[in-house]
Protein backbone atom coordinates (compact mmCIF):
# COMPACT_ATOMS: atom_id res chain seq x y z
CA UNK A 1 0.00 0.00 0.00
CA UNK A 2 2.51 2.27 0.62
CA UNK A 3 4.78 1.93 -3.01
CA UNK A 4 1.64 4.13 -3.92
CA UNK A 5 2.53 7.44 -1.42
CA UNK A 6 3.79 10.04 -3.65
CA UNK A 7 6.11 11.74 -1.77
CA UNK A 8 5.89 15.71 -0.12
CA UNK A 9 8.67 18.27 -0.78
CA UNK A 10 10.45 19.31 1.93
CA UNK A 11 9.07 22.28 4.06
CA UNK A 12 10.47 25.53 2.73
CA UNK A 13 12.21 26.13 5.90
CA UNK A 14 12.99 23.69 7.89
CA UNK A 15 13.61 21.91 4.29
CA UNK A 16 16.51 24.50 3.66
CA UNK A 17 17.91 24.16 7.95
CA UNK A 18 18.43 20.73 7.02
CA UNK A 19 20.58 21.19 3.71
CA UNK A 20 21.98 24.39 5.43
CA UNK A 21 23.53 21.47 8.43
CA UNK A 22 24.90 19.43 5.57
CA UNK A 23 26.98 22.01 3.65
CA UNK A 24 30.62 22.04 4.67
CA UNK A 25 31.53 25.41 3.79
CA UNK A 26 33.08 26.60 7.60
CA UNK A 27 31.96 30.25 5.82
CA UNK A 28 27.98 29.32 5.50
CA UNK A 29 25.30 31.97 6.30
CA UNK A 30 21.93 30.96 8.23
CA UNK A 31 19.33 33.71 7.12
CA UNK A 32 16.80 31.29 7.07
CA UNK A 33 14.33 29.82 10.17
CA UNK A 34 13.18 32.81 12.36
CA UNK A 35 15.51 32.10 15.45
CA UNK A 36 17.65 34.38 17.10
CA UNK A 37 21.30 34.51 16.95
CA UNK A 38 23.66 35.82 19.43
CA UNK A 39 27.31 37.80 18.20
CA UNK A 40 28.70 34.45 18.18
CA UNK A 41 25.97 32.99 16.30
CA UNK A 42 24.36 30.59 18.77
CA UNK A 43 21.35 30.25 20.05
CA UNK A 44 21.34 31.57 23.40
CA UNK A 45 19.12 30.06 26.20
CA UNK A 46 18.49 33.55 28.32
CA UNK A 47 19.24 33.74 32.02
CA UNK A 48 15.58 33.96 32.86
CA UNK A 49 15.15 30.43 31.66
CA UNK A 50 17.87 28.81 33.27
CA UNK A 51 17.37 30.47 36.31
CA UNK A 52 13.72 29.23 36.03
CA UNK A 53 15.06 25.98 34.78
CA UNK A 54 16.79 25.86 37.88
CA UNK A 55 13.72 26.76 40.38
CA UNK A 56 11.92 23.97 39.00
CA UNK A 57 14.10 21.10 39.32
CA UNK A 58 14.54 22.36 43.04
CA UNK A 59 11.05 22.21 43.59
CA UNK A 60 9.18 19.03 44.49
CA UNK A 61 7.05 18.62 41.27
CA UNK A 62 5.22 16.08 39.57
CA UNK A 63 4.65 14.67 36.13
CA UNK A 64 0.82 13.95 36.58
CA UNK A 65 -1.15 15.31 33.38
CA UNK A 66 -2.07 19.29 33.21
CA UNK A 67 -5.63 20.17 32.72
CA UNK A 68 -6.62 20.08 28.82
CA UNK A 69 -6.12 23.68 28.91
CA UNK A 70 -3.36 23.93 31.35
CA UNK A 71 -2.64 25.44 34.51
CA UNK A 72 -5.00 28.39 35.67
CA UNK A 73 -2.09 30.69 36.37
CA UNK A 74 -0.37 29.98 33.41
CA UNK A 75 -3.68 31.07 31.53
CA UNK A 76 -4.00 34.06 33.17
CA UNK A 77 -0.66 35.21 32.15
CA UNK A 78 -1.21 34.64 28.68
CA UNK A 79 -4.15 37.36 29.22
CA UNK A 80 -2.49 39.67 31.24
CA UNK A 81 -0.03 39.82 28.76
CA UNK A 82 -1.68 40.12 25.62
CA UNK A 83 -4.64 42.69 27.59
CA UNK A 84 -2.79 44.59 30.11
CA UNK A 85 -3.74 44.33 33.98
CA UNK A 86 -6.10 47.35 32.92
CA UNK A 87 -7.85 45.13 30.58
CA UNK A 88 -7.83 42.04 31.77
CA UNK A 89 -9.40 43.50 35.25
CA UNK A 90 -12.01 45.24 33.21
CA UNK A 91 -15.88 44.76 34.24
CA UNK A 92 -16.67 44.08 30.64
CA UNK A 93 -13.80 42.13 29.08
CA UNK A 94 -13.68 38.06 29.69
CA UNK A 95 -10.61 36.58 28.42
CA UNK A 96 -10.19 32.97 28.23
CA UNK A 97 -6.77 30.88 27.57
CA UNK A 98 -5.84 27.76 27.01
CA UNK A 99 -2.09 26.59 27.18
CA UNK A 100 -1.33 24.96 23.38
CA UNK A 101 2.23 23.46 22.41
CA UNK A 102 3.74 26.46 20.56
CA UNK A 103 2.28 29.15 18.08
CA UNK A 104 1.34 26.35 15.22
CA UNK A 105 -1.36 24.62 17.50
CA UNK A 106 -2.44 27.34 18.70
CA UNK A 107 -3.53 28.34 15.12
CA UNK A 108 -4.63 25.09 14.10
CA UNK A 109 -6.84 24.82 17.54
CA UNK A 110 -8.51 28.38 16.40
CA UNK A 111 -9.06 27.10 13.04
CA UNK A 112 -10.52 23.65 14.23
CA UNK A 113 -12.71 25.67 16.41
CA UNK A 114 -13.88 27.91 13.76
CA UNK A 115 -15.14 25.44 11.68
CA UNK A 116 -16.73 23.38 14.06
CA UNK A 117 -18.35 25.61 16.31
CA UNK A 118 -18.65 29.02 14.12
CA UNK A 119 -19.10 27.17 10.59
CA UNK A 120 -16.78 29.52 8.88
CA UNK A 121 -15.80 28.34 6.22
CA UNK A 122 -13.39 30.98 4.57
CA UNK A 123 -10.03 32.55 6.35
CA UNK A 124 -8.60 35.70 4.84
CA UNK A 125 -4.91 36.18 5.50
CA UNK A 126 -2.42 38.76 3.82
CA UNK A 127 -0.57 37.98 0.92
CA UNK A 128 2.51 37.29 1.32
CA UNK A 129 2.38 35.61 5.23
CA UNK A 130 4.31 33.20 7.38
CA UNK A 131 3.99 29.61 4.85
CA UNK A 132 2.77 27.71 7.00
CA UNK A 133 -0.92 29.70 8.09
CA UNK A 134 -2.30 28.98 4.31
CA UNK A 135 -1.31 25.11 5.20
CA UNK A 136 -2.27 24.73 8.41
CA UNK A 137 -5.98 26.62 7.55
CA UNK A 138 -6.18 24.12 4.37
CA UNK A 139 -5.17 21.14 6.87
CA UNK A 140 -8.48 22.17 8.49
CA UNK A 141 -10.63 22.47 5.42
CA UNK A 142 -11.20 26.25 5.17
CA UNK A 143 -10.92 28.30 2.26
CA UNK A 144 -7.95 30.31 2.50
CA UNK A 145 -8.21 33.90 0.64
CA UNK A 146 -6.07 36.53 0.72
CA UNK A 147 -5.80 40.23 1.30
CA UNK A 148 -3.22 42.64 -0.75
CA UNK A 149 -0.72 43.55 1.72
CA UNK A 150 2.80 45.26 0.16
CA UNK A 151 3.51 48.13 -2.12
CA UNK A 152 4.66 47.96 -5.58
CA UNK A 153 8.66 47.97 -4.73
CA UNK A 154 7.33 45.00 -1.80
CA UNK A 155 9.20 46.87 0.79
CA UNK A 156 6.23 48.74 2.45
CA UNK A 157 2.41 48.45 3.01
CA UNK A 158 -0.12 49.43 0.43
CA UNK A 159 -2.92 50.11 2.93
CA UNK A 160 -5.61 51.26 0.32
CA UNK A 161 -4.94 47.97 -1.77
CA UNK A 162 -5.18 45.97 1.81
CA UNK A 163 -8.55 47.81 2.43
CA UNK A 164 -10.05 47.22 -0.76
CA UNK A 165 -9.16 43.67 -1.35
CA UNK A 166 -10.16 42.75 2.79
CA UNK A 167 -13.42 44.80 1.55
CA UNK A 168 -14.52 41.32 -0.33
CA UNK A 169 -14.93 39.33 2.66
CA UNK A 170 -18.04 38.14 3.66
CA UNK A 171 -20.08 38.14 6.99
CA UNK A 172 -19.03 35.28 9.30
CA UNK A 173 -15.68 34.55 7.38
CA UNK A 174 -12.63 34.96 9.72
CA UNK A 175 -9.70 37.18 8.68
CA UNK A 176 -5.95 36.48 9.91
CA UNK A 177 -3.40 39.11 11.11
CA UNK A 178 -0.23 39.22 12.39
CA UNK A 179 -0.26 41.35 15.41
CA UNK A 180 3.50 42.46 15.13
CA UNK A 181 6.34 42.42 13.55
CA UNK A 182 4.59 40.53 10.25
CA UNK A 183 6.34 37.64 9.26
CA UNK A 184 7.86 37.59 6.55
CA UNK A 185 7.92 40.66 5.59
CA UNK A 186 8.50 43.19 8.40
CA UNK A 187 6.24 46.00 7.51
CA UNK A 188 3.15 46.32 10.41
CA UNK A 189 0.36 48.75 9.97
CA UNK A 190 0.47 51.81 11.74
CA UNK A 191 -1.72 52.42 15.10
CA UNK A 192 -4.27 54.54 13.08
CA UNK A 193 -4.39 52.12 10.10
CA UNK A 194 -4.67 49.04 12.78
CA UNK A 195 -7.64 51.64 14.18
CA UNK A 196 -9.32 51.82 10.71
CA UNK A 197 -8.90 47.87 10.29
CA UNK A 198 -10.82 47.49 13.47
CA UNK A 199 -13.68 49.51 12.68
CA UNK A 200 -13.75 47.49 8.92
CA UNK A 201 -13.47 44.14 11.06
CA UNK A 202 -16.53 45.08 12.72
CA UNK A 203 -18.39 46.66 9.72
CA UNK A 204 -17.78 43.18 7.31
CA UNK A 205 -19.17 41.60 11.04
CA UNK A 206 -15.64 39.24 10.45
CA UNK A 207 -14.12 37.14 12.77
CA UNK A 208 -10.62 37.66 13.68
CA UNK A 209 -7.54 36.06 14.78
CA UNK A 210 -4.29 37.65 15.81
CA UNK A 211 -1.26 35.77 15.93
CA UNK A 212 0.62 37.04 18.21
CA UNK A 213 4.14 35.07 17.79
CA UNK A 214 6.64 38.11 18.46
CA UNK A 215 4.90 40.39 21.55
CA UNK A 216 8.24 42.10 22.55
CA UNK A 217 10.04 42.31 19.39
CA UNK A 218 8.40 45.78 17.93
CA UNK A 219 8.18 48.27 20.25
CA UNK A 220 7.66 46.76 23.41
CA UNK A 221 5.39 44.40 25.44
CA UNK A 222 2.42 46.80 25.87
CA UNK A 223 2.72 48.68 22.26
CA UNK A 224 3.01 45.35 20.48
CA UNK A 225 -0.45 44.65 21.88
CA UNK A 226 -2.34 47.87 20.60
CA UNK A 227 -4.10 46.18 17.90
CA UNK A 228 -5.49 43.51 20.50
CA UNK A 229 -6.16 45.58 23.29
CA UNK A 230 -7.47 48.53 20.81
CA UNK A 231 -10.24 46.27 19.18
CA UNK A 232 -11.68 44.87 22.24
CA UNK A 233 -11.68 48.62 24.10
CA UNK A 234 -13.75 49.42 21.33
CA UNK A 235 -16.17 46.22 21.67
CA UNK A 236 -14.99 43.44 19.39
CA UNK A 237 -14.19 40.16 20.16
CA UNK A 238 -11.29 38.46 19.28
CA UNK A 239 -9.40 34.85 19.54
CA UNK A 240 -5.65 35.63 19.51
CA UNK A 241 -2.59 32.70 19.11
CA UNK A 242 0.39 33.33 20.92
CA UNK A 243 3.61 31.97 21.21
CA UNK A 244 6.42 32.15 23.94
CA UNK A 245 9.32 30.57 21.24
CA UNK A 246 11.05 33.47 20.29
CA UNK A 247 10.10 36.28 23.14
CA UNK A 248 11.54 33.69 26.03
CA UNK A 249 13.82 31.72 23.47
CA UNK A 250 11.45 28.75 24.37
CA UNK A 251 11.80 27.22 20.41
CA UNK A 252 12.07 23.88 21.69
CA UNK A 253 9.66 23.91 24.31
CA UNK A 254 6.50 24.29 22.30
CA UNK A 255 5.36 26.92 24.27
CA UNK A 256 2.51 29.12 23.27
CA UNK A 257 -1.25 29.71 24.14
CA UNK A 258 -5.00 30.80 22.44
CA UNK A 259 -6.53 33.18 24.03
CA UNK A 260 -10.79 33.80 23.70
CA UNK A 261 -11.84 37.78 24.64
CA UNK A 262 -15.26 38.71 24.82
CA UNK A 263 -17.75 41.21 26.85
CA UNK A 264 -19.86 38.19 28.76
CA UNK A 265 -19.21 35.81 31.24
CA UNK A 266 -21.00 33.57 29.12
CA UNK A 267 -19.83 33.37 25.73
CA UNK A 268 -15.83 33.46 27.73
CA UNK A 269 -17.23 30.19 29.70
CA UNK A 270 -18.59 28.49 26.46
CA UNK A 271 -15.49 29.59 23.93
CA UNK A 272 -13.31 27.51 26.84
CA UNK A 273 -15.62 24.83 26.89
CA UNK A 274 -15.07 24.59 23.33
CA UNK A 275 -11.45 25.10 22.79
CA UNK A 276 -10.84 22.19 25.26
CA UNK A 277 -13.09 20.20 23.26
CA UNK A 278 -10.74 20.82 20.43
CA UNK A 279 -7.74 20.42 22.04
CA UNK A 280 -9.23 16.83 23.75
CA UNK A 281 -9.43 15.48 20.59
CA UNK A 282 -5.88 16.65 19.07
CA UNK A 283 -3.53 16.01 21.59
CA UNK A 284 -5.34 15.90 24.94
CA UNK A 285 -3.29 18.20 27.36
CA UNK A 286 -0.53 20.33 27.25
CA UNK A 287 3.18 19.43 28.18
CA UNK A 288 4.57 20.56 31.12
CA UNK A 289 8.13 21.71 30.87
CA UNK A 290 8.10 25.14 28.98
CA UNK A 291 4.87 26.25 29.99
CA UNK A 292 6.18 25.89 33.94
CA UNK A 293 9.17 27.56 32.78
CA UNK A 294 7.13 30.86 31.07
CA UNK A 295 5.16 30.50 34.39
CA UNK A 296 7.66 30.51 36.62
CA UNK A 297 9.40 33.61 35.25
CA UNK A 298 5.89 35.48 35.22
CA UNK A 299 5.20 35.24 38.70
CA UNK A 300 8.34 35.88 39.96
CA UNK A 301 9.12 39.41 39.97
CA UNK A 302 12.81 39.10 39.61
CA UNK A 303 12.85 36.82 36.92
CA UNK A 304 10.50 38.84 35.45
CA UNK A 305 12.59 41.71 35.33
CA UNK A 306 15.53 39.37 33.87
CA UNK A 307 13.22 38.83 30.83
CA UNK A 308 12.22 41.68 30.06
CA UNK A 309 15.57 43.24 30.25
CA UNK A 310 17.05 40.48 28.23
CA UNK A 311 14.27 40.74 26.12
CA UNK A 312 15.03 44.61 25.37
CA UNK A 313 18.57 43.70 24.76
CA UNK A 314 17.72 41.50 21.39
CA UNK A 315 14.93 43.94 20.60
CA UNK A 316 17.72 46.71 20.34
CA UNK A 317 19.95 44.47 18.73
CA UNK A 318 18.33 43.84 16.24
CA UNK A 319 17.75 47.27 15.18
CA UNK A 320 21.18 47.71 15.64
CA UNK A 321 21.94 45.04 13.47
CA UNK A 322 19.20 46.58 10.85
CA UNK A 323 21.26 50.17 10.65
CA UNK A 324 24.29 48.00 10.28
CA UNK A 325 23.27 45.87 7.68
CA UNK A 326 21.50 48.77 5.80
CA UNK A 327 24.63 50.94 6.04
CA UNK A 328 26.91 47.69 4.56
CA UNK A 329 24.56 47.50 1.90
CA UNK A 330 24.59 51.03 1.10
CA UNK A 331 28.00 51.18 0.75
CA UNK A 332 27.91 48.44 -1.45
CA UNK A 333 25.09 49.50 -3.59
CA UNK A 334 24.97 53.23 -3.65
CA UNK A 335 22.34 54.05 -6.12
CA UNK A 336 19.88 51.44 -4.79
CA UNK A 337 18.05 52.53 -1.12
CA UNK A 338 18.02 49.97 1.41
CA UNK A 339 16.14 52.16 4.40
CA UNK A 340 12.79 49.89 3.75
CA UNK A 341 15.14 47.84 6.24
CA UNK A 342 15.22 50.20 8.81
CA UNK A 343 11.64 50.66 8.76
CA UNK A 344 10.46 47.31 8.70
CA UNK A 345 10.57 45.48 12.30
CA UNK A 346 11.29 42.21 14.12
CA UNK A 347 12.99 39.10 12.56
CA UNK A 348 12.30 39.54 9.03
CA UNK A 349 13.15 41.71 6.40
CA UNK A 350 11.63 41.26 2.98
CA UNK A 351 15.07 42.07 0.84
CA UNK A 352 13.13 41.86 -2.17
CA UNK A 353 16.09 39.32 -3.51
CA UNK A 354 14.40 37.51 -6.63
CA UNK A 355 14.21 33.85 -6.31
CA UNK A 356 17.14 33.24 -8.58
CA UNK A 357 19.59 35.48 -6.87
CA UNK A 358 18.55 33.78 -3.42
CA UNK A 359 19.54 30.23 -5.40
CA UNK A 360 22.92 31.69 -5.96
CA UNK A 361 23.26 33.17 -2.84
CA UNK A 362 22.86 29.48 -1.49
CA UNK A 363 24.98 27.86 -4.33
CA UNK A 364 27.72 30.00 -4.76
CA UNK A 365 27.90 31.24 -1.63
CA UNK A 366 26.34 28.88 1.00
CA UNK A 367 23.99 32.13 2.04
CA UNK A 368 20.79 30.49 3.07
CA UNK A 369 17.66 32.84 2.45
CA UNK A 370 14.34 31.97 1.83
CA UNK A 371 12.77 31.66 -1.78
CA UNK A 372 10.91 34.29 -0.69
CA UNK A 373 13.56 36.72 -0.19
CA UNK A 374 12.89 36.63 3.13
CA UNK A 375 15.89 37.47 5.75
CA UNK A 376 16.27 36.25 9.27
CA UNK A 377 17.96 39.40 10.31
CA UNK A 378 18.52 38.31 13.56
CA UNK A 379 21.15 35.95 12.00
CA UNK A 380 23.80 38.48 10.78
CA UNK A 381 26.51 39.66 13.09
CA UNK A 382 29.70 41.19 13.01
CA UNK A 383 31.70 37.71 12.10
CA UNK A 384 29.32 37.40 8.61
CA UNK A 385 28.09 40.81 8.16
CA UNK A 386 31.14 42.00 5.23
CA UNK A 387 31.03 38.13 3.35
CA UNK A 388 26.85 38.64 3.75
CA UNK A 389 26.86 42.14 1.89
CA UNK A 390 29.53 41.33 -0.64
CA UNK A 391 27.76 38.23 -1.74
CA UNK A 392 24.89 39.99 -1.80
CA UNK A 393 26.07 43.29 -3.81
CA UNK A 394 27.47 40.55 -6.29
CA UNK A 395 24.01 38.93 -7.40
CA UNK A 396 21.67 42.08 -7.31
C1 LIG B 1 9.82 31.02 10.84
O1 LIG B 1 8.93 31.64 10.25
O2 LIG B 1 10.95 30.85 10.37
C2 LIG B 1 9.55 30.48 12.22
O3 LIG B 1 8.31 30.94 12.66
C3 LIG B 1 9.74 29.02 12.32
C4 LIG B 1 8.65 28.21 11.66
O4 LIG B 1 8.02 27.40 12.33
O5 LIG B 1 8.41 28.37 10.45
Amino acid sequence: MFEAVPLSPPDSIFGLIEQFKKDVNPDKINLSVGVYQDESGTTPVMQCVRKAEQKLLDSAGNKNYLPIDGPPSYNESIGRLVLGDRLFDHDSVHCVAAQTPGGTVSLRIAGETLKRVFNVDTIWMSNPTWVNHPQIYGAVGLNVEQYDYLDENRTGLDFERLIDSLGQAGPGQAVLFHTVCHNPTGVDPSVEQWKQLGELIKELRLLPVFDFAYQGFGESLDADAFPIRHFVETGGEAIVCNSFSKNFGLYAERVGGIASVSHDADSAAAMLSQIKLTIRTIYSNPPLHGGAIVDTILHDAELRQIWQTELTEIRERILELRTNFVDAMQSRVPHKDFQYINRQRGMFSYSGLTPDQVARLKEEYSIYILGSGRINVAGINSQNLNRLCDAIASVV
